[in-house]
């Protein structure tokens, strides 16, 4: 008793055995099951990649068919959650709004859930996988008045959410093929990043035996700040502010971030594990080149901003010393803007993508056996004194 390993941040303290997600920080290195970031991101797909993560192998062909279909049966949502919607206020960020429903879907799918059965939980995982996109474009559509579009489940994940971002009930809308690319493999890449604080969240929230949908739901809470999820609509707001790409410009906010007494950070950059370039962050930009240039937007002014101000960071001593490199969130937003995604509506991107990693630790955690997540403290208050019998 009171003799703790005192660990703020939790830099040092491993509260879990996990098989799912290796990172080596030092060396830039990311597998998922043991396999390269770079390698699925190249050759997986988003949905193939969720089965990877959740049952620890590649589908075989009829598995990959069969777990596709499955989740392609499951992304409707109850009717009745659309009044849930109807309750916010039209301009609610749509994080705001994202926590609410997930969380109010354990209303829907608690009573009979036992989470000891296995095949509970599976089913659990694949309605979360198959609603979050149906969810996360209700949000939007609630915020800019536009009605709710059912999912089509002829569509591949990606296809599909981008119709219920961007489609309408009066015309047809044709799915261009690069963003669907481009947005799988976003997808991809926020897949699953092991102990970060919203997973760690989740299984912390899900070792009190709590309602997985209710998990994800303070899963998406951990994630929507800035210095986590929250960091890809920071960039965004960060490369307007800074506006144009001159030399001293940058430099003038590169000399902001430095200095202890300003608050301001370079947002994208610096990461507790990688202590070299996050790989998620390579991909990420290369995808950026790509997209761009296919979707024919030539020069834009905030990847240029963003390119330079990488460039002048790393050849900073501060950045160099304290090995601060571009993370996943750096390239991300300028994808998604060039797709047409509202900066609002990042984040929830990101949930909608982690859910698989947040769902498959929660698997793992209750399949392995595990004790209720307690920490303790250094109780720094008052010792024991008596309530003044004058008072
Ligand atoms: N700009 C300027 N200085 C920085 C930055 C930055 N972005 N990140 C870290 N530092 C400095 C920090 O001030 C500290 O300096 P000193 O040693 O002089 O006190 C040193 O680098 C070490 O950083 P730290 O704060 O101890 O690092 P941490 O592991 O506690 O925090 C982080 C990691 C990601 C929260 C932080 O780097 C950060 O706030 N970055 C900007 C936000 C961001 O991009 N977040 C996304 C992370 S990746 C995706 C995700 O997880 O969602």
């Amino acid at each position: 008793e009171g003799l703790f390993t005192y660990d703020p941040g939790f830099v040092a303290t491993a509260a879990c055995e996990s098989g799912i997600t290796y990172i080596d920080g030092a060396a830039g290195v990311l597998l998922h099951r043991g396999y390269p970031i770079e390698q699925l991101a190249d050759n997986s797909n988003y949905v193939e990649l969720s089965y990877l993560l959740m049952f620890g192998e590649l589908p075989t062909a009829e598995q990959y068919r069969d777990f596709a279909g499955t989740v392609g049966r499951h992304t409707m949502v109850h009717e009745q959650i659309v009044n849930f919607y109807k309750g916010f206020r039209r301009d609610a960020h749509p994080m705001a709004i994202l926590c609410g429903v997930v969380g109010g879907l354990a209303a829907f799918y608690h009573d009979n859930l036992d989470i000891t059965d296995a095949e509970q939980r599976h089913v659990s995982a694949i309605r979360l996988i198959a609603k979050m996109p149906t969810l996360a474009a209700m949000c939007h559509k609630y915020n800019i008045g536009q009605p709710f579009m059912y999912p089509r489940n002829d569509l591949s994940y990606a296809e599909n959410f981008l119709h219920m971002m961007f489609g309408n009930p009066c015309e047809s809308y044709e799915v261009n093929p690069i963003m669907a690319k481009a947005m799988d493999r976003i997808f991809m890449l926020h897949a699953d990043h092991e102990q970060n604080a919203s997973t760690s969240t989740v299984r912390l929230t899900g070792s009190t035996g709590a309602n997985p949908f209710a998990c994800i739901s303070a899963g998406i809470a951990a994630l929507w700040g800035p210095a986590h999820g929250g960091a890809n609509e920071a960039v965004l707001a960060m490369l307007d502010e800074i506006g144009d790409d001159s030399e001293e410009n940058i430099q003038r906010f590169i000399d902001k971030a430095k200095d202890k007494n300003d608050p301001f950070k370079l947002m994208g950059f610096g990461h507790r594990v990688y202590r070299n370039f996050d790989p998620r962050a390579k991909v990420m930009k290369e995808t950026c080149d790509e997209v761009l240039r296919e979707l024919g937007i030539a020069d834009d002014p905030q990847l240029k901003i963003a390119k330079r101000l990488e460039q002048i960071a790393l050849e900073d001593e501060y950045f160099i010393e304290r090995k601060l490199y571009p993370n996943v969130d750096f390239y991300s937003g300028i994808i998604l803007k060039a797709i047409g995604i509202p900066t609002n509506m990042f984040t929830v991107i990101f949930a909608m993508a982690r859910t698989v990693g947040w769902i498959s630790h929660w698997n793992e955690m209750i399949s392995n056996g595990y004790r209720i997540g307690r920490p303790r403290q250094l109780y720094t208050g008052h010792t024991k004194r008596d309530y003044p019998s004058s008072h």
